[in-house]
């Protein structure tokens, strides 16, 4: 499984909704958990593997040792948001491309677990981030769509280098 990059449009397209919570789903995360510790990264939408679906990975700690930390999450909407605060982030889908992204710091998300079942996570801080920035691949939202004016001028170049760059599959 590899990630896809900015530009390619699949980015933009989102995720839809789940509904078959079988064995093939189960194998795509586990795939996509894969491909996340292994590009080094802490969360991983499907979007990002070219699947337009509303499922997304993520291990805070980005430690393949520390599987307590690992969240699988089908469908997921936020119920409550609150405290704006900025932070640095970075994507697999914009590899060596850093800025500051302002988001909520305190979040209560209901999601789908794989067997289909409905749960609610209370979140802050880091993990909050992790996972507002994942839901909005989902949307076909990128990081960089909402980065500080400072730093979207300072990405500016590298984001027109990687446009001229992509070549659209065959
Ligand atoms: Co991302």
């Amino acid at each position: 499984m590899d990630i896809v990059k900015y530009p390619d449009p699949v980015l933009r397209r989102g995720g839809k909704p789940v509904e078959a919570f079988d064995a093939s789903l189960a194998d795509t995360a586990a795939k996509m958990i894969e491909a996340m510790y292994r590009f080094g990264g802490v969360g991983l939408a499907a979007p990002q593997v070219g699947l337009e679906l509303a499922l997304l990975v993520l291990n805070p700690s980005g430690d393949p040792d520390k599987k307590a930390e690992e969240l699988v999450m089908l469908n997921p909407k936020v119920l409550s948001r609150k405290t704006l605060e900025w932070g640095e982030e970075g994507c697999l889908s914009f590899p060596g491309i850093y800025g500051d992204v302002e988001r909520h710091a305190k979040i209560s998300v209901r999601y789908d677990d794989l067997q289909g079942e409905e749960q609610v996570i209370q979140a802050e801080g880091f993990l909050a981030r992790v996972i507002l920035h994942e839901m909005d691949h989902i949307e076909g939202v990128l990081f960089v769509d909402r980065l500080s004016p400072v730093d979207r001028l300072r990405v500016k170049s590298r984001l027109l280098e990687m446009e001229r760059a992509y070549k659209a599959p065959a």
